[in-house]
């Protein structure tokens, strides 16, 4: 897996629904690396969105990874369902998951990307035993449920040890950062060692426009004098084709 670059993962979460296709496709344009698609139950987290129906009508619309975060009791029960609709990978939580390493091997053995993702005060060292299984590890910066929350801060330690302890038992493995990501904290972020940013409300609900939206997120990871690693490099591709 390529970790010498930071990629963007636009979350639907903040789309307008009634122009999906569109929202997507300009996502696309902008160079999106994949779409995520935030899955909730109402019990998991105390929100609903949606289910495996809109990643069917985004699978004619986008060749695009399209990513499941599922936050939802029962991920095992919804997984074939959602592999049928187009899905590519997928990310479970730690938390509240009696038999995590059953669920990883279950999405391998349907030949789908598996990620851990982990809540604000659920420390770094439970990932410990599970890492060398993963993909990615997904570090929330706030909790589930809801968009357009503040990024809280008191993660960026933990993005720090996660990214440690990816280089010890799974180089290779992303570590991608979900809630709050906007110009600021995208760079706070990437500081620490997160290579995907998955960000709503900065892209879907910026006013200039979602591929505008795009690139403003990316400069200012690369703007106010922040050093990147020699690794961290930007993802461009197509980024030109806004206007
Ligand atoms: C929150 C979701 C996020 C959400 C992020 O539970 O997992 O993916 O869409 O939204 P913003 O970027 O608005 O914080
Ligand atoms: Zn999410």
């Amino acid at each position: 897996m390529d970790k010498g670059s930071v990629k963007l993962a636009p979350s639907i979460l903040a789309a307008d629904f009634a122009y999906l296709g569109e929202q997507v496709a300009e996502a696309e344009r902008g160079g999106a690396d994949r779409i995520h698609v935030d899955i909730m139950d109402g019990h998991f987290v105390p929100n609903i969105t949606m289910g495996a129906p809109v990643v069917q009508s985004l699978r004619k619309v986008t060749s695009l990874r399209l990513e499941i975060h599922m936050m939802i009791t029962d991920p095992d029960s919804f997984l074939d369902e959602f592999v049928k609709a187009g899905s590519d990978s997928f990310i479970v939580h730690w938390e509240g998951n009696n038999n995590l390493h059953r669920t990883v091997q279950r999405i391998r053995s349907l030949q789908k990307q598996v990620g851990v993702a982990i809540n604000p005060a659920t420390p770094a060292f439970v990932l410990e035993e599970i890492l060398p299984d993963l993909d990615q590890v997904l570090v929330m910066t706030v909790n589930p449920g809801f968009g357009h929350q503040p990024f809280i801060s008191t993660t960026l330690p933990k993005i720090k040890r996660v990214g440690q302890m990816i280089e010890q038992l799974k180089p290779g493995c992303e570590l991608e950062v979900d809630g709050g990501i906007d110009d600021a904290t995208a760079q706070l972020t990437v500081a620490a060692g997160a290579n995907v940013l998955v960000a709503g409300s900065a892209i879907f609900g910026a006013n200039v426009g979602v591929c505008a939206a795009m690139q403003r997120l990316r400069a200012s990871i690369i703007s106010n004098g922040l050093v990147l690693r020699d690794r961290q490099q930007f993802h461009v591709k197509k980024e030109q084709l806004c206007s």
